[in-house]
């Protein structure tokens, strides 16, 4: 643990921002945590812990007066595995950052942090919702958490974002960021992992949508729902009824 712990990482320069492969990508790292657990690095943290938003902050205060948080889940199963979907599960806009750092304490061990503040009067573009894997391929969803600067953005730039927050399904941070004119603004990322302890279920032979237990999320959070792809779900209901045929013969035997 302590060569994971957060001064340590800071010290080597190893806090890792936002995932491999992630556009627009940032090398700053952001600071998550969930109640004191430290969502970073890829690490695996509980999905009981992930269902409130976290706190969040950087090592060293940003240049900027305004931010946005954006959180993406980037392995939403679809009817065609191993192919994935996005979603968006966070996007705030008007976050401020301290001017002045606290200790953060968390699982990772303990930093200095400028932390963001959400104003009070700011409706979330997309309010947050946790992490909720069903047990579907692949059961392990990597989240990732952005900070982009929209000190410069305009109303227009704004209202891109809140746009692209109503379809969270596909959510596509490059595209989206592009358009509003941000995706050079991306100060700071993280990105963490819960995983579905399986076993995998077939989507199809159930009655649920969840691909088995119960969301906790209120609300039948978006990402539960298998991605409707109108071939791939007449090729899934084909197959399903294939196998169901294949039963009924079993049965009448
Ligand atoms: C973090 O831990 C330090 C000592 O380890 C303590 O002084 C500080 O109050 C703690 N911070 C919070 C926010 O609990
Ligand atoms: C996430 O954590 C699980 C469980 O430890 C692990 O099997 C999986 O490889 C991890 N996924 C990624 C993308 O790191
Ligand atoms: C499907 O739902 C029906 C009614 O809601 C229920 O009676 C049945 O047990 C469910 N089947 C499965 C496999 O969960
Ligand atoms: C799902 O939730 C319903 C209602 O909250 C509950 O009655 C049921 O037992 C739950 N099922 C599972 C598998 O947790």
């Amino acid at each position: 643990m302590q060569s994971r712990s957060l001064l340590a990482l800071a010290a080597s320069g190893a806090l890792a921002a936002t995932p491999p492969g992630f556009e627009p990508s940032s090398e700053t790292g952001l600071l998550v945590s969930y109640g004191g657990v430290a969502a970073l690095d890829g690490t695996v943290v509980a999905k009981e812990v992930t269902q409130e938003a976290p706190t969040i902050g950087t090592q060293s205060k940003l240049d900027g007066t305004s931010f946005a948080v954006l959180m993406i889940d980037l392995d939403i199963p679809t009817n065609n595995p191993p192919e994935t979907n996005t979603l968006l599960h966070w996007m705030q806009t008007g976050l401020t950052q301290s001017s002045s750092a606290i200790t953060l304490n968390t699982t990772l061990g303990s930093t200095s942090a400028f932390l963001f503040s959400v104003p009070q009067d700011q409706e979330a573009f997309g309010p947050y919702f946790g992490p909720s894997p069903p047990a579907r391929i692949p059961l392990s969803h990597t989240y990732t958490e952005i900070i982009v600067d929209t000190s410069d953005a305009s109303e227009e730039d704004l209202s891109v974002l809140k746009t692209a927050a109503e379809s969270r399904q596909g959510f596509n941070a490059q595209t989206v960021l592009t358009s509003a004119g941000l995706a050079d603004k991306v100060v700071a990322g993280n990105f963490f992992n819960v995983t579905n302890p399986g076993p995998v279920q077939d989507a199809t032979a159930s009655n649920s949508t969840t691909g088995g237990g119960n969301s906790t999320n209120p609300g039948s959070s978006p990402s539960q729902s298998p991605i409707t792809n109108a071939a791939v779900s007449q090729r899934g209901s084909a197959s399903l009824f294939a196998a169901m045929m294949a039963g009924i013969a079993l049965l009448a035997l």
